[in-house]
């Protein structure tokens, strides 16, 4: 079952995390940072880094991994995260959730997990072949022990992530069946509101890895040049020609990121008439990207001299997801009848 963003009841549990392979960019912001936000407001949200799962098909680098888990929590910082609305925390430093994972791994057959669409199309991504790390192959089943940890009770995620929440619904379903109990909560998808951004050069994907994305702590003078360069309505060769808005990135971006939407309007209106430059949209779309970064940019250089401020946040959001998780592992134990020693 799918849920819209603006469908959301207010007082929902919701989960939600990053593998902190990277610092965040445009597409994280409008593919997901940009619903946090709102999230925030009414629900209860916690907000994850995923780092144990960024090791399964990083564990020859966790330096890579560790350096990104302060590059990932400043980037939530600086876009407006507040710490005192949703809970920031750290994967691994979360025992109970790998624990919970060892007895969830029980209801799953190993033949789902191998035709798990997300994971098999990572594996050929990957090149992994018959080499796949079993930490990988088992990381979806990990996610549902987050999911169940936390009895969130939205996931939002990409539609490309379906699987995985069906692959949640399942397991929590037959423990609860299995065990008579209702204490994990089956969690339904939140798509959110706005679709994925594509990449600089026209990919369907902005990544970091493809080479195509715009950090949110890029300097302007690192992206101004990428824009400029963007690729544009091919139709659209002489400025005379009516243009294809829909075929235009910038106007994409412009999408997404202008809020007069009047201007907007009337700078599309004059580009499918023909007479109004790529060059002027995409100088338009610089100075929006500007104002829409400058701020967050600004924050970021003052968390970056306040990072007692940022580890201290890490600590207490780690330590309250720590309380929550140990409680419901607690409460599956005991549906499972093995919390012999401790009764
Ligand atoms: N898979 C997510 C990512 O690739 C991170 C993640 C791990 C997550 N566990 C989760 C997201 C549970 C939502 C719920 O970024």
């Amino acid at each position: 079952m799918f849920f819209r963003e603006s469908q959301v009841p207010s007082g929902e549990v919701v989960l939600t995390g990053d593998r902190p392979t990277g610092p965040l960019h445009l597409g994280h912001y409008v593919g997901s940072l940009q619903s946090r936000l709102h999230l925030q407001e009414k629900n209860k949200q916690y907000i994850m880094v995923a780092d144990a799962q960024a090791l399964t098909d990083h564990a020859k680098n966790p330096d890579l991994i560790r350096e990104n888990v302060l590059e990932v929590v400043l980037d939530y910082l600086s876009v407006g995260i507040d710490p005192t609305k949703s809970t920031i925390f750290i994967q691994s430093q979360v025992p109970a959730l790998f624990e919970l994972s060892a007895y969830l791994l029980n209801l799953v057959t190993w033949n789902r997990l191998k035709h798990n669409p997300t994971v098999k199309e990572e594996i050929v991504q990957k090149g992994y072949g018959e080499n796949v790390p079993a930490g990988f192959m088992t990381y979806p089943v990990f996610q549902v022990a987050d999911i169940a940890a936390f009895k969130a009770h939205l996931v939002p995620v990409g539609a490309d992530q379906a699987p995985m929440l069906e692959l949640a619904s399942h397991i929590i379903a037959k423990f609860n069946r299995d065990h008579h109990t209702d204490c994990l909560i089956e969690p339904k998808a939140l798509i959110p509101a706005f679709g994925r951004l594509p990449g600089l050069n026209g990919n369907q994907k902005m990544s970091k890895t493809l080479g195509n994305a715009i950090f949110l702590k890029d300097p302007l003078h690192l992206w101004e040049k990428k824009v400029m360069r963007m690729p544009s309505d091919p139709a659209h060769a002489r400025i005379d020609d009516p243009g294809n808005v829909e075929n235009s990135l910038a106007f994409t971006y412009l999408d997404a990121f202008d809020s007069d939407l009047e201007e907007l309007a009337r700078l599309k209106e004059y580009y499918r008439e023909g007479g109004l430059s790529d060059s002027l949209v995409k100088k338009r779309l610089v100075a929006v990207l500007e104002g829409f970064l400058h701020p967050i940019q600004k924050r970021r250089k003052e968390l970056e001299n306040n990072l007692d401020y940022v580890r201290d946040t890490i600590v207490q959001g780690t330590k309250k997801a720590n309380e929550v998780a140990a409680c419901t592992l607690r409460e599956v134990k005991e549906a499972m009848g093995i919390l012999y020693l401790f009764q």
